[in-house]
């Protein structure tokens, strides 16, 4: 009777600890929001499942629906039903898997129609629900780039239409911007102009993983000391060249006489 006494104690302990009691079915999404899938590749969610000691999945089940909820309709993916917890897909391309503590989802070939939000539900022995959501949109290529000037701040800013994780970046003459030319804000999207004149072209760059794109800014054009320099060796060489061709124009001709005198002086004898 003590040894029964003792194993009900122990088992009233054990409830008490628990810090859920014998209801904490739970589950929860480990892939960061949003998801962002490239088209054609796979989408692969993980969900982690908690669990009371106690408690039985009876189903486990995998739908989709519009994010805007334009379209109202649910559309169910896959299932695990049963305690063996098998899944089945509904489509050619969807695979479940379902385990103890994890359920996992995969769509190959991810289309703009794959988009929306994703709910995993958990149904347990009594009927009793819990589901996870968690949005999956397309990773969209960059759109429409173009720089504007705020010419009171000398501030250059660059915007993009809808590309997903846009990078910013700035060129001035095709080369990254120095320090004497500007500084870049910390998102990149801005660029203060501090060089003067405020001249010559300014290119923002925008990236990500599909590619990039880009737009130009074109201020006054730069009167550089390079291309004065430029101008003074054109002026000199043509100079040079002018020089060289009078003073070879003066030499024939005084050759010409020169000779001119001598045939004279050689007829002369002859006669
Ligand atoms: C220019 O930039 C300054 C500082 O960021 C801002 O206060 C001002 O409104 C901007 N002007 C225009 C025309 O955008």
């Amino acid at each position: 009777m003590d040894l029964h006494c003792f194993l009900c104690w122990g088992v009233a302990l054990l409830l008490l600890l628990m810090p859920c009691g014998h209801q904490c079915l739970s589950v929860r999404i480990l892939n960061q929001e949003p998801v962002y899938v490239i088209p054609g590749s796979s989408l692969v969610l993980r969900a982690r499942i908690e669990q009371g000691p106690l408690e039985e999945i009876s189903m486990i089940s995998w739908e989709r629906e519009s994010e805007t909820g334009v379209d109202p309709g649910k559309v169910t993916l896959a299932t695990c039903p049963g305690s063996s917890l098998k899944c089945a897909g509904t489509r050619p391309n969807v695979r479940a898997n379902a385990e103890q503590k994890e359920t996992t989802l995969q769509i190959d070939g991810y289309s703009s129609t794959d988009s929306g939000v994703y709910a995993v539900t958990l149904t347990d022995h009594k009927g009793a629900e819990t589901t996870a959501h968690c949005i999956v949109r397309m990773y969209e290529a960059v759109h429409h780039v173009s720089v504007s000037i705020n010419v009171s701040h000398s501030l250059l800013v660059c915007g993009e239409a809808w590309g997903t994780e846009p990078h910013f970046s700035w060129l001035y003459e095709r080369v990254a911007i120095t320090k004497t030319v500007g500084s870049v804000s910390k998102d990149g999207t801005t660029l203060l102009v501090t060089m003067t004149p405020f001249c010559g072209h300014f290119t923002c760059v925008v990236s990500n993983k599909l590619g990039y794109s880009s737009a130009t800014y074109t201020a006054t054009p730069c009167e550089t000391e390079g291309r004065g320099t430029t101008a003074a060796v054109v002026c000199l060489v043509v100079l040079l060249l002018l020089g060289g061709v009078l003073a070879f124009l003066l030499w024939r001709r005084h050759r010409h006489s020169s000779r001119g005198e001598r045939l004279h002086e050689h007829l002369d004898d002859t006669i």
